[in-house]
């Protein structure tokens, strides 16, 4: 056994000190050998019951740990803050922060040589990521899986997206309310996360494509035995990962960045991803820039997944997942090493698909070009962005009225309104939902289409806003306007009636009012006031950065890796 492993400053004293950390470990039954130098592995959970999308991962601890005493290590399992993001208020996203400084710190302040990372819902993954990223011990990603296809009626429903449609049929009176309830079973009908490409499954395609979990891990149901299998596999390889002291510093590089870039827009991945890429980047001191993002341009989207296209992961994963786009991308992707020592490449080895309708050939796209275009110009000097694969076509050029919303709670109380003067040409403006306002920058920039324009069959308008949108939403949605509303980004200066010109072809977006109207309109502006004052949202408000700097805290930008030296008896 190697003498020098991190865990022998806790269980190799033979002092008072290794007596406390050996003795009460014991408690639970833990032999000997279990402390005589061999890899400690932590398992990092995020299962909670309250995280439905991850209510899987008690059970995949199991075969991690499996897989970790085959190997030789010592697994054990610690619960971290779990982020549900279908059940927390005002936003799981308020706390991806909070959840990165439990992991980074749990892992820090324990006697462990690795890491395997339990995760699966929206903000778990990155916050897992970054936390992990800052201490640098070596770790390696297992995700939930997503949930099987949702069905309804004989048809395949997704999650999120198909809420968005029901919804909006729903209001337009083509759909009644007890269809509408009737779906929720369907929808959800096994454990995992959700089933579309959203934020979860992307955030599960990048960690593959980045090369920080195993291979196939992104799109294999939760409940498909081979992610058991995988779960066991991980084991096996992250006591091996501790020997090769092969760290995330090693794996999360700016070559990997940007190959989660280009994955982002084959897959037709979320714009959450790009909050999340930048944050990460910032833990290892990588100076990913929103303008970065544009690299997705030269990739077209290959799955045809909702919420860009049809089909559901459980289809992805039986057409080949992701070996299949990283075969695909073998064009285009850097170099960049991975979890299994090697190059990024080799995770395409023997890819084949079965199905074409679901993985297009990058040859023969399913569309041209998909990715995340980044928007500039004096609405949004630090950047916007807009999904094209999500959005509809006619609208990608377009200028037209604004009518602002100034907050979320006007949004809510008047946006069924019959009088509400506005137009399928109008341009739906939202303010106060950046990381700073709402707070925590929530999912609400896919504004509901107003009732009245809803009932004469219209189904997209552009929307600008400095929220974020689900990863399973869709439509003309510009979103992380920055800087924010409450930052006194131009967007709190913009009034109904002014008019607004983007062109995605172009990256614009731009408010049309002269320089002095708007000079005016800043004298008189005032910032809201705080709508916490004390405790973590506080901290939150104080230090959390803007969304084109990936939105974490001020004081957790890059990493701590020096030895804790003192005891705490
Ligand atoms: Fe948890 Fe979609 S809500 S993954
Ligand atoms: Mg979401």
């Amino acid at each position: 056994m190697t003498k020098d492993r991190r865990n022998r400053a806790w269980y190799g004293k033979l002092d008072k000190d290794g007596f406390i950390h050996r003795s009460w470990m014991k408690n639970q039954g833990f032999p000997d050998h279990a402390f005589d130098g061999r890899p400690v592995i932590g398992i990092c959970n995020t299962w909670s019951e309250l995280t439905p999308c991850n209510s899987g991962l008690r059970d995949l601890a199991e075969g991690v740990k499996r897989g970790v005493w085959e190997a030789g290590g010592f697994p054990v399992e610690f619960p971290v803050m779990s982020l549900g993001e279908t059940q927390m208020k005002p936003t799981a996203m308020l706390f991806r922060n909070l959840l990165a400084m439990d992991v980074e710190e749990s892992i820090r302040a324990y006697g462990i040589d690795g890491v395997v990372l339990l995760g699966g819902c929206d903000k778990t993954t990155p916050g897992q990521l970054m936390g992990a990223a800052s201490v640098d011990l070596p770790s390696i990603v297992v995700s939930s899986g997503p949930m099987l296809n949702g069905k309804w009626q004989g048809n395949d429903i997704g999650s999120g997206t198909d809420v968005w449609k029901f919804s909006e049929a729903v209001r337009a009176g083509d759909m009644t309310l007890k269809d509408f309830m009737a779906a929720e079973s369907g929808m959800s009908r096994s454990k995992g996360v959700c089933m579309t490409m959203g934020t979860a499954s992307t955030m599960a395609s990048l960690v593959e494509a980045m090369g920080l979990s195993l291979p196939t891990n992104a799109a294999l149901p939760a409940v498909d035995s081979r992610r058991m299998a995988l779960a066991h596999l991980t084991g096996n390889r992250i006591v091996e990962m501790v020997d090769e002291n092969l760290k995330p510093s090693d794996i999360i590089t700016r070559a990997s960045l940007e190959n989660a870039i280009l994955a982002n827009a084959a897959v037709g991945g979320s714009t959450n991803a790009v909050v999340h890429l930048l944050a990460i980047a910032g833990r290892v001191g990588i100076d990913l820039k929103l303008e970065d993002f544009d690299l997705g341009g030269d990739v077209p989207l290959l799955v045809n997944c909702m919420p860009s296209g049809k089909y559901l992961m459980e289809d992805f994963c039986y057409a080949g997942g992701m070996p299949v786009i990283l075969k695909e991308l073998s064009g285009h992707l850097r170099k960049a090493k991975t979890v299994l020592g090697g190059d990024i490449s080799a995770y395409a080895d023997g890819a084949e698909c079965w199905n074409r309708d679901v993985i297009y050939p990058i040859d023969d796209p399913l569309k041209p070009s998909a990715g995340i275009k980044v928007l500039k110009g004096n609405l949004a000097p630090r950047g916007a962005i807009v999904k094209p694969s999500a959005a509809s076509e006619h609208l990608l050029e377009h200028e037209g009225e604004a009518y602002v919303f100034e907050n979320i709670e006007e949004l809510k109380a008047t946006i069924d309104n019959d009088d509400l003067p506005v137009t399928k040409d109008s341009i739906l403006v939202l303010k106060g939902c950046g990381p700073k306002g709402y707070p925590g920058m929530a999912e609400v920039g896919n504004m509901p289409i107003p009732s009245k324009l809803v009932k004469e069959g219209i189904k997209d308008m552009v929307r600008i806003s400095d929220a974020r949108m689900s990863g399973t939403a869709f439509g003309t949605v510009i979103l992380h306007v920055t800087p924010e509303a409450n930052e006194g980004g131009m967007l709190a200066l913009v009034k109904t009636g002014d008019r607004i010109k983007f062109s995605a072809s172009q990256g614009k977006l731009e408010l049309l009012v002269s320089e002095e109207e708007l000079a005016e309109r800043r004298d008189a502006w005032q910032p809201e006031p705080p709508h916490y004052t004390r405790g973590y949202a506080k901290m939150y408000v104080d230090h959390v950065l803007q969304a084109d700097q990936g939105a974490d805290l001020d004081f957790l930008v890059g990493n701590d890796t020096r030895p804790v030296t003192r005891e705490s008896h």
